[in-house]
């Protein structure tokens, strides 16, 4: 399938590591510009140098997606070096495991600042180029848990039907300028977080006897996904093949979730 991405200029948050350097690659792959960020310079920079090699454009920066000058001037700097955005892709996040019981509101407020409000304010902050886009595309990723409720994820399964909503009520204001929104939603991708939760919960396991032992609950294709598993429909709903798709809440997750 002919995606005809090339040329086209995306930013992806989160862009280190995990899903978000497999979508930047995915993208670059595609002939895309990218810009990435996170928290972590030495990350990002290793990041930058791999996406290189594929000689497109590529603009790094440290930001954090929960300080509002820090998304500025990151999406400033990014639609610069790019000469524009057509793609955003929020992507940057992280678990943050915990009952109802031991989660305080710091905790609360952390979580629905790197979930909910880096979506609101980095939106905010490309909007202007997006509409000058011809092909403008927002794409969120999100987890499964929003509409399927894990109390051992307590804040990640409430923050995360709020960005649901958030998703879907942006598609319909957008719509009508032709600003396209879509939610990728993951269920278990194997990526660095995972491994940060096993460290903390089994570390007498392997990662792969941890994987095989939460997927043998949850997934019914009983496997973690790869990120690339995820990054070919982040491209896809960027490309013109997904013109008529907005407002969708596409599931990456190997058929976990107990709902229709
Ligand atoms: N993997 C899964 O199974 C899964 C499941 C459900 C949802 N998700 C969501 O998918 C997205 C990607 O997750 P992942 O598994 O690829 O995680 P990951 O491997 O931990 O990568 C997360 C990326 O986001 C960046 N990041 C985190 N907090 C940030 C902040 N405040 N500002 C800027 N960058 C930040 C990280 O870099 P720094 O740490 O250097 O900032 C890193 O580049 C997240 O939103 C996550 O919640 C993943």
């Amino acid at each position: 399938m002919d995606l005809s991405l090339k040329d086209r200029r995306a930013i992806v948050t989160g862009g280190s590591k995990g899903i978000g350097l497999a979508v930047a690659h995915e993208f670059v792959g595609e002939g895309v510009d990218v810009a990435v960020c996170a928290r972590h310079a030495d990350e990002v920079e290793a990041a930058a140098a791999r996406l290189r090699r594929s000689g497109r454009t590529v603009h790094a920066a440290v930001a954090d997606v929960t300080d509002p000058e820090q998304v500025s001037a990151f999406v400033e700097g990014a639609a610069a070096a790019l000469g524009g955005i057509d793609i955003l892709v929020n992507n940057a996040g992280g678990a943050r495991p915990g009952s109802f019981a031991s989660l305080t509101d710091e905790d609360w407020q952390r979580d629905l600042d790197v979930k909910l409000f880096s979506q609101i304010r980095c939106t905010r902050a490309a909007l202007p180029y997006l509409r000058a886009s011809g092909a403008p595309r927002v794409i969120n990723v999100n987890a499964v848990y929003a509409k399927y409720p894990d109390p051992a994820f307590f804040a990640t399964t409430v923050n995360r039907a709020a960005c649901l909503n958030f998703n879907k009520a942006l598609a319909q204001e957008l719509g009508p300028e032709g600003v396209l929104v879509n939610s990728v939603n993951i269920g278990f991708v194997a990526t660095p977080q995972w491994s940060n939760i096993r460290e903390r919960r089994a570390p007498e396991l392997t990662e792969e006897e941890f994987f095989a032992r939460l997927a043998a609950q949850e997934v019914p294709l009983g496997r973690f996904g790869r990120v690339e598993e995820v990054s070919g429909l982040v491209a896809f709903l960027a490309s013109d093949r997904a013109s008529y798709i907005t407002g969708a809440v596409i599931d990456v997750a190997g058929g976990m979730g107990k709902y229709v």
